[in-house]
């Protein structure tokens, strides 16, 4: 099968479309047809070569990145009953995705409702499980105010909606050129850089009550101002800095009970998932200079194989 190919860490222009063996199923296990796969800024650390040494997981060379798609049950392994060939389907994976093929446990695969898109359904799996986790570190009651950083990427634009629909005010942070995009996910947008802080006092005089760091920078020495208890501060991305301050760092938690809320949420009009960019598998190098930019609004997505 074709499938994305790292063979030496660096640079977008590593990326390279090779040959692998087709996976094959085993018991309890099935193979999905990949149409389109889900990007993350973990794709382009992982190519940086972030992971070589250890961390979250150690990789070795040559790996296929990937984490989240949707496509087509191909195969099924022994013992399931509840998937039959040719069903659409969403779900994720550690490495793997951005390829024709990938094989996965039964427990990570959903069926994917039609009125979610292929590119929509690829895109859900990986920042809205973070999201999710996030806000679920954070205790949330109906009428707080949560202050989430990095509002409009990925993860930030999820855990906007998620907390929305649990009955919280929020205030993202993002650019100017990100201020509507944020009202419409039901956010007061803030401009983040200098002034930051005297902005979000004069937003929220009477106290912000919880915050997630999706952004790394300012985020924490911000939120550590204006949020009075600190296990109410969550970042996903400055674990050095939490031990520092004493807040949470948490690590996305993937669970097939928490894919099926977010589809809830998203058949009940709650949750949308936005993808600004699609690109050939053919043109993953470009992908990933976008990825890198930072400035990703939602997510991109890859298309790898054909619609039916
Ligand atoms: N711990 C975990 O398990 C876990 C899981 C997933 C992701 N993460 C991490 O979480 C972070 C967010 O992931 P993501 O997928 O949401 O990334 P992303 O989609 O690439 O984020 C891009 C967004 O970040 C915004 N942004 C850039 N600089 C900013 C700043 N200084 N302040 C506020 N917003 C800023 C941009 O808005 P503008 O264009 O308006 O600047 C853009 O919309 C990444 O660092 C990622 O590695 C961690």
């Amino acid at each position: 099968m074709r499938a994305l190919l790292i063979e030496e860490y660096g640079g977008p222009e590593v990326l390279k479309i090779g040959r692998r063996p087709l996976p094959e199923p085993g018991p309890g296990e099935l193979r999905v047809r990949v149409i389109a796969a889900g990007l993350q800024p973990v794709d382009a650390a992982l190519r940086r070569g972030f992971f070589a040494q250890g961390g979250a997981f150690t990789s070795r060379l040559p790996v296929t990145p990937g984490n989240e798609f949707s496509g087509l049950v191909d195969r099924v392994g022994e013992g399931i009953g509840h998937f039959r060939h040719g069903e659409a389907v969403l779900g994720w994976t550690l490495l793997n995705a951005c390829a024709e093929y990938v094989v996965v446990p039964a427990a990570q695969l959903l069926h994917k409702p039609s009125i979610l898109s292929w590119d929509e359904a690829a895109a859900l799996s990986a920042s809205g499980q973070t999201a999710h986790t996030a806000l679920e570190a954070l205790a949330l009651k109906r009428g707080e105010t949560l202050l989430v950083h990095g509002a409009a990427g990925g993860v930030g634009s999820m855990a906007v909606q998620l907390a929305r629909a649990r009955g919280l005010r929020v205030i993202g942070t993002a650019s100017t050129r990100n201020h509507d995009y944020l009202r419409v996910l039901g956010a007061e947008p803030v401009e983040y850089g200098a002034g930051l802080l005297e902005r979000l006092r004069a937003m929220a005089p009477q106290g912000i009550d919880a915050a997630l760091d999706a952004a790394g920078g300012q985020a924490l020495y911000v939120s550590v101002e204006l949020v009075r208890q600190r296990r109410r501060i969550v970042t996903l991305v400055d674990f050095i800095k939490a031990e520092l301050f004493g807040v949470q760092a948490v690590r996305s938690q993937r669970s097939a009970a928490r894919l099926a809320e977010l589809l809830q949420l998203q058949a009940q009009g709650q949750l949308r998932v936005h993808v600004s960019g699609r690109y050939p598998l053919e043109d993953a190098a470009a992908a990933h200079r976008e990825i890198e930019t930072g400035h990703v609004r939602g997510k991109l997505v890859l298309r790898i194989g054909r619609e039916p």
